[in-house]
């Protein structure tokens, strides 16, 4: 059985804008999360607060943030790896933050400078902090199923990193396939030990890179098992620096030709969302990587 709804975390300009060569101007970024939201995604991750030398293609966070606040009846979540983030976060007025961390000790340390537990202890006050503001948290876990590094990434180490992100007061985990490795049956297995050990599936979203074109699958395999918050990028926006040959994360628009196809509701209209990918894709001076957007906008 399948879901009547889900709900689609886009994540484009973010995850996709990040991993992009161009540096967008800022005011190109808040017409694409403005054409988001026109075209009904009701979850848009709008930016990150992390250092600006890290991700200089969002070192424009203070600039962006306020030009999105007449966007009304969506979810505008904001990146916030540790308190100088949220202090810059909530300063803003942001309602949404979501840390992240990582499965594997490699990944943590280039992505955090930090190892594991002293990524989580990182978190600890962030998490306790936004909880008493009443403002939601979101956990990533990125290289849930492989690592460029480490190789293949075992189920329990996913777990117990996965646990410690929601005993630290998570409302939902999202569990990142970071380059795209993953395969069904290695999803379905992960969503059923994490809901041996305590995690219900409701507080669980997926979040696919399709390097080896198995973003599709992997999501059906979730929503088969129960889940209904599936990440994607609009056109498939971005890539990943830690492997080369990597894509960005499954596009919003062959997610939407998919669900709508099965009879899942999304609230997206395609034909919109097609267009603005299609408009995002000049501005960044190359084709999306979406079928579905290639098949639509094709002359
Ligand atoms: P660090 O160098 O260890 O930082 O970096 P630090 O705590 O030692 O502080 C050093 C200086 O940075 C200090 O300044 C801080 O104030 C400043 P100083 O006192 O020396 O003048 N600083 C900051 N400035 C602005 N904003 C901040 C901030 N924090 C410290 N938030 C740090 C640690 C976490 C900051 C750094 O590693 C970082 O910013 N990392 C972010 C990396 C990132 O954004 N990665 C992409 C997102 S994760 C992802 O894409 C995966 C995902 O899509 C899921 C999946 O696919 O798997 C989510
Ligand atoms: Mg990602």
């Amino acid at each position: 059985d399948l879901p009547p709804r889900v709900r689609i975390h886009e994540v484009g300009a973010r995850d996709g804008l990040q991993n992009e060569k161009t540096v967008v101007p800022t005011e190109v970024k808040a017409e694409f999360v403005h054409r988001l939201a026109a075209a009904g995604l009701t979850t848009i991750e709008a930016t990150s607060f992390v250092h600006p030398k890290w991700v200089p293609q969002l070192a424009d966070a203070e600039q962006l943030f306020p030009q999105l606040e007449d966007i009304k009846g969506v979810a505008l979540p904001v990146l916030v790896p540790n308190e100088r983030g949220l202090d810059r976060a909530v300063a803003l007025g942001a309602r949404r933050i979501a840390v992240f961390g990582s499965a594997t000790e490699t990944f943590a340390r280039r992505n955090l400078n930090r190892t594991v537990d002293e990524s989580l202890a990182m978190f600890e006050p962030v998490v306790a902090r936004a909880k008493d503001d009443k403002v939601h948290v979101r956990g990533y876990l990125s290289m849930c199923f492989g690592d460029p590094w480490e190789g293949p990434v075992p189920v329990h180490q996913v777990v117990r990193v996965a646990k410690a992100l929601m005993d630290l007061g998570c409302d939902e985990l999202s569990l990142g396939d970071t380059i795209g490795v993953a395969t069904p049956g290695h999803v379905q297995a992960l969503l059923a030990q994490l809901n041996e050990e305590g995690v219900p599936t409701s507080a669980i979203g997926v979040h696919f890179h399709d390097t080896y074109g198995q973003a599709l699958a992997n999501t059906l395999a979730a929503l088969q098992h129960g889940v209904t918050t599936v990440d994607a990028s609009a056109g498939g926006l971005g890539g990943c620096p830690y492997a080369k040959s990597a894509t960005g994360n499954l596009a919003t628009e062959d997610l939407v030709w998919m669900l709508h196809g099965l009879g899942v509701e999304t609230g997206v209209d395609l034909g919109l969302l097609t267009a603005t990918s299609v408009w995002m894709a000049e501005r960044l001076g190359r084709p999306s990587p979406s079928r579905t957007v290639r098949a639509l906008s094709h002359k």
